[in-house]
This record gives structure tokens, sequence and C-alpha cells, in this order.
């Protein structure tokens, strides 16, 4: 149910949106009960103030203290990744109509996506404005928009509905969020739905992703459905993938010139597929959490009873939220890689180098790319604000699932992959990161001496 003072036309305008979306890329139908959830409280989505990356910047070139520059063919892009500390070397192309901008999209007209641990923008050539998912602790993704029209008080809008069309779908596990997408592409760049349309996040794997998108690198004898147009109508049952496979240059393609580099990089794609998903999990165990407790309380107020009486749903709405979680920060169902791949614009080595190294000099960054994305199989996201940001009730609950597992205690298959080494080292490597982990993990020792 709608919240009372949720404006009805917004309610109108996201369920007519829905409907929309629904012939445009057969999404199915968000619930709009669902979708609304978020609004109401305690998390009032539209209604709370932001903080993050964005709103940061924003006060900065308010008081003066910073200033973008805008450029002929890219506007204030390379400015904005620059004051953001976004690298070039995360850029990736989609040529599928599947976004914002579409009519501005297509095989020769890529939109470009660029990438940090805090904020993804996209940009279409000719495009009207800069678009943005900015990760806020306390609201999981906030959306914006820069005008690519040269101001001298550049002004990044905050964006709901327009945004959540999508955004706020199932598409984006319900919450506003991100999506990443693989389809059948023709050779204007609309998507051909009717062959199917896979929503990929680091389970995906690699032969049915990346159609839509162009891909730089080498894959050896995997094959992907990046870089590849459909004549016709219908996807022929002997799709040759001879033309769209390990491709170091796209100049074929499109024009390169107008992009700040040529490449689509390989790994930029995985890294950004793991940490879109990432980052939505996250969101979602904050957010169900807050709604649980916020539930709790005003059940117990109703009822009379005392304002720390648990009742089991609440719990059950918790580990709801948390087991896909830990699943995915462990990588459960990671796609292997059958072959090594390698990247072509330096992205790995940049990524890599982020890192903060524990005392033995490990770091969640390090790529494996033989086998896996990652060296280690945890997320670096662990050691985000936004995972901070998560209510301790539930930090404690992934942390003891976290120790369960790595102990060995849970020896179930979702953890197969995770050889006794590896939940050595990854356990290690969490003590010295995590204090709520470290506590855990040191009363699962006594507890076990004892
Ligand atoms: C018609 C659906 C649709 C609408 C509306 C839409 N997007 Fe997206 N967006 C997508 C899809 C699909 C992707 C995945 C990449 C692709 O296919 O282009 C995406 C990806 C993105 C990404 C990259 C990573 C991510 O998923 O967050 C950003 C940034 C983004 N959109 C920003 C925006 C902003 C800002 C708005 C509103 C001003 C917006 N989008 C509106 C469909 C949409």
């Amino acid at each position: 149910m709608c919240h009372p003072d949720t404006p009805s036309h917004f309610i109108a305008h996201r369920s007519f949106g829905a409907i929309l979306l629904l012939s445009l890329i057969s999404t199915p139908v968000p619930l709009v009960a669902q979708v609304d959830e978020y609004e109401q409280d305690p998390i009032r989505y539209s209604r709370t103030e932001p903080d993050n990356v964005i709103t940061r910047l924003q006060t900065k070139l308010d008081s003066g203290d910073q200033r973008l520059k805008f450029e002929d063919k890219t506007g204030y892009l390379r400015s904005v990744l620059a004051a953001l500390d976004v690298p070039v070397s995360s850029q990736t192309l989609v040529f599928s109509k599947t976004s914002l901008q579409r009519h501005k999209i297509s095989p020769r007209t890529p939109r470009a996506l660029y990438f940090n641990d805090d904020i993804y923008i996209g940009i279409c050539q000719a495009g009207d404005v800069l678009e943005i998912s900015a990760v806020d602790p306390r609201l999981g993704t906030v959306f914006y928009t820069l005008d690519q029209e040269e101001s001298v008080q550049p002004k990044f809008l905050r964006q709901t509905d327009n945004c959540l069309i999508c955004h706020g779908s199932s598409m984006s596990m319900g919450i506003p969020g991100h999506m990443i997408r693989s389809v059948y592409t023709d050779l204007a760049g609309f998507p051909m739905l009717g062959s199917g349309s896979v929503r990929v996040d680091q389970t995906t794997p690699i032969e049915k992703r990346w159609g839509g998108w162009y891909v730089t690198g080498q894959h050896g004898d995997t094959t992907h459905l990046g870089n590849l147009t459909i004549r016709g109508k219908q996807v022929p049952t002997d799709l040759d993938l001879s033309a769209s496979q390990n491709l170091m240059d796209l100049s074929d393609r499109f024009d390169p010139a107008w992009y700040l580099t040529p490449h689509s990089d390989i790994v930029a794609l995985m890294v950004l597929e793991h940490q879109t998903d990432m980052h939505n999990l996250i969101a979602r165990a904050a957010f169900v959490t807050r709604q649980a407790l916020h539930y709790q309380d005003s059940l117990n107020r109703d009822l009379g009873e005392a304002a720390d009486h648990e009742w089991p749903s609440t719990g059950s709405r918790l580990e709801s939220a948390v087991e896909p979680l830990v699943k995915y920060l462990l990588f459960s169902g990671e796609a292997p890689l059958k072959a090594p791949i390698r990247g072509t614009s330096g992205f790995a080595e940049q990524f890599a180098a982020r890192g903060s190294r524990d005392s033995q000099g490990r770091s969640l960054r390090e790529l494996d790319l033989q086998t896996r994305l990652y060296k280690y199989p945890c997320s670096y996201l662990i050691e985000s604000p936004a995972f901070e940001a998560i209510p301790a009730r539930t930090q404690t609950l992934i942390y003891q699932r976290l120790v369960n597992i790595l102990s060995g205690k849970d020896d179930s298959k979702a953890f197969a992959h995770l050889d006794a080494t590896t939940r050595q080292t990854l356990a290690e490597m969490l003590i010295e990161r995590k204090p709520g982990f470290a506590t855990l993990w040191q009363a699962r020792s006594t507890a076990s001496a004892d």
C-alpha cells in the first residue's frame, strides 16, 4: 500500500512507466506495492536527503572550491571523472537501445559507462545529460543527471521517477539499484527480446554475457555474445561468432575518436558485473533490516509489547537478505573462467593497485583472471562505507555466517568452491579488516577449545 503522504501522481506515473517498460524491454511487472515499500517509513527514499560523493562534489562546486571543465564533444565527462577519481580505463561500451537515452545509442554510437567503487557514470554521444548512479550508504543508490551544456554553476539534479522506472524495478532487485543486461541486438541496436534477455551478474556464464556490448580483450576459446549484431529478425541457430571474439580493436565498428579511450575492457566489464549486484545486495540488506525493525517497533507499540520484544518474522526477514548477500560476497556459483582473460585498457592493473594491503601484503582487489575473477573470493566491497552502513544487527548475522563458513562448520554445497586453505586465508584477511568478524571468530575458537 502507498504511504498516505506519497503523492498520487508519483504512483500513477511509476506504474504507467512500468507498463510502458514492460512493452519495451519485457521486464517482469514490478508490483507497485513492492516497488513503493522503499518510499514509506523508515526509508522514505525520494524524500530523504542524500549524502554521497555527488552531494559532496556539489558542495565544493557551490563554494567555488572546485570547478568543472566543459569540453567540446564529451562535455563535463572528463572533468567529472577526474573530480571523482574514476579511472578512464573503466570504460565499457554498450550499444543496445536498452537505457534512458536510447535514441542516441546504436552500434555506431555506443553509450559509454565509467565506474569506481562509489559511482557509475553514463554518457551518450550528443546526449542531453550525463547519467549517474551514486552509492549512498543510507539510500543505497541515488540517481543524478548533469546537463551537458556549459554553465557557470553546474548542478547535479537528483532524479527519482525518471530513473526508477527501470532502476527501481524487479530488474534491480526491487530497490533503487543497478542492472546489467545481455540481449541480442539488431543492426540498429534494438534489443531482440523475443530471443531472450539475460540479467547479468557474476554467476552468468561468459557464453551468455555481453549481448549488446562491445568487448575488447583476450579470452581464449571461451565465447561470448559481445561485438555482435544480428541481421534479420531471427537469431540464427548456427550463430557465427568468428568475427566477434578476442577483439583488440573496435575501430571498424564505430569511430573511437569521440570516446576517452578506444576500449571496452573485458576485465572492467567483469568487475562491473560483480560490483553492481554486490551493491544491490548490500543496499537491500540495509533496507530490509531497517524495514523489519521499524515494523517490529510499531507492532510492539500497537500490541503493547515491550519495546525489545522479538518476533520470529523479524529474524526470518533479516536472514532472507543475509543469505544471498553472503553467497554473492563469497562468490558462490561464480561463472568459472575456462580460459585466462586479459584486458586492453590497463583497468586490471589500476583496479588492483587501489587496494589497501594487510600485514601479509594481501588485498581483496587482487585479480586472478585465470580461473576466476579475483584472487581471494571475498568481495572488496566488504570494506566499503555502504557495507558499514548495514545496521549492526545484520552485520553481526553476516559475520556469524562468514565465521561458520570459513571455519568449515558450514560445509554446504553452496560453499564447496572454497577449499580449506582458501577459507583459512579469507578468515585471516577478514580478522585484520573487520573487528566485528574478528570478535566472532575469536569467540568460536574459545568455544571449540572448551
Ligand atoms: C528504460 C530503462 C532505463 C531508464 C529509464 C534508466 N536506465 Fe539506467 N540503465 C538501464 C539499463 C538496461 C542499464 C544497463 C546497461 C545498458 O543496457 O545500457 C542501465 C545502466 C545505467 C548505469 C550504469 C550502472 C547501473 O546500472 O547503475 C547508470 C549510471 C544509469 N543507468 C543511470 C541512469 C539514470 C541516472 C537514469 C535516470 C535519469 C536512468 N539510468 C534511467 C536502463 C534504464
